[in-house]
């Protein structure tokens, strides 16, 4: 019986030198350890063996049967770990490809824009997001009663302070600090209570203002002449139609033909043949006045153009709101 018991290890130690997996080790313990295993067969002859022999066969079998499941269970927990790190690693697949992020599309025109102008001599400034009324409105000759201090445009902190509506109270800031000629831009974020598909809460203008002696309506043309043929194209049309900004003598907008119809009219130009893109006009006295220029040989231009807007038309985009979903679809066209 012993050298029953000698086989029966023998052939369990070569067998558990096979076992790849850790099904082979549940076979092997069923095969030896279990109900009808080898090792068990052999142990329910024991009652059969002489008296005298049994306590030493007994332990003979018994140290065998904790050798088995001690190599059983080391065995089997090094192929389970085994098999878990092979999951979770596989050195063969090819590394992970790490997506490259690209400039904003608003961000794009922007830096179009500030070059441009820095061609044309402009330098670029900035004014705070957070502003008072009496720059964002009064200094800007807009008074108390004007619709665009209502509520319901403006995001108000206090009866005095606001997010600015527009970029011109950097207008009024320059010409408080700076000494003249002034020839900047102020691109920056302005803030209006509004959404649909052409408003949305937050978005970008550009401002321009140029206060020297001598500047006359001529020079506001040849400058936002340029600024539409680098952007839109040399052969875009443009015109200057009259209107009305309350820190502005004259006022006008300008408005470059519907890149859609050609000018023939359609939907998106209301059946104009033109689209508008921009406010300006010569900086009016009264404004001067705020910010203390008394030189009467002093004049000056102003223009604001909205920068989603501006992107829109060269780009096609039908929904301002797509700027701001940051939905990779939409902003990877743009990359
Ligand atoms: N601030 C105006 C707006 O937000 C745009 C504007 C119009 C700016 C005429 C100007 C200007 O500087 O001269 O609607």
């Amino acid at each position: 019986m012993e050298s029953q018991l000698d086989e029966i290890r023998r052939s369990f130690d070569q067998e558990l030198g096979q076992a790849r997996e850790p099904g082979d080790i549940e076979k092997l313990r069923i095969r030896y350890l279990g109900r009808k295993g080898r090792l068990t067969s052999v142990l329910r002859l024991m009652g059969k063996l002489d008296p005298g022999e049994r306590p030493r066969i007994g332990k003979i079998s018994n140290e065998l049967k904790a050798y088995m499941e001690s190599r059983l269970r080391a065995l089997g927990a090094e192929l389970t770990e085994g098999k878990e790190i092979s999951a979770r690693l596989d050195v063969t697949l090819p590394g992970r490809a790490c997506r490259r992020g690209s400039i904003h599309l608003i961000n794009q025109v922007l830096g179009e824009i500030e070059d441009l102008f820095m061609d044309l001599g402009f330098s670029v400034v900035n004014g705070p997001e957070v502003e008072d009324d009496y720059h964002n409105f009064e200094a800007l000759n807009i008074p108390p009663y004007h619709p665009a201090r209502d509520m319901q445009a403006t995001f108000y902190f206090s009866e005095k302070t606001l997010l600015r509506t527009h970029t011109s109270p950097v207008q009024i800031r320059i010409m408080e600090s700076s000494d003249l000629p002034i020839r900047v831009i102020a691109p920056g974020k302005v803030y209006r209570s509004d959404s649909d598909v052409s408003h949305t809460p937050m978005f970008h203008q550009v401002e321009g203002l140029w206060v020297e002696e001598g500047i006359n309506f001529s020079h506001l043309k040849g400058v936002l002449e340029a600024f539409v043929h680098t952007i839109f194209g040399p052969d875009v049309p443009l015109r200057f139609r009259p209107s009305y900004f309350p820190f502005t003598e004259p006022s006008a907008e300008v408005d470059i033909g519907c890149f859609i119809c050609g000018g023939k009219g359609c939907r998106v130009c209301g059946n104009t043949g033109w689209l508008e893109i921009l406010g300006c006009g010569m900086v009016d006295p009264a404004v001067y006045d705020y910010v203390g220029i008394r030189d009467e040989s002093v004049t000056g231009f102003a223009f604001g153009l909205g920068v989603e807007r501006v992107a829109m038309l060269k780009y096609a985009v039908d929904d301002i709101r797509l700027f701001f979903d940051n939905d990779l679809r939409f902003l990877t066209q743009f990359s």
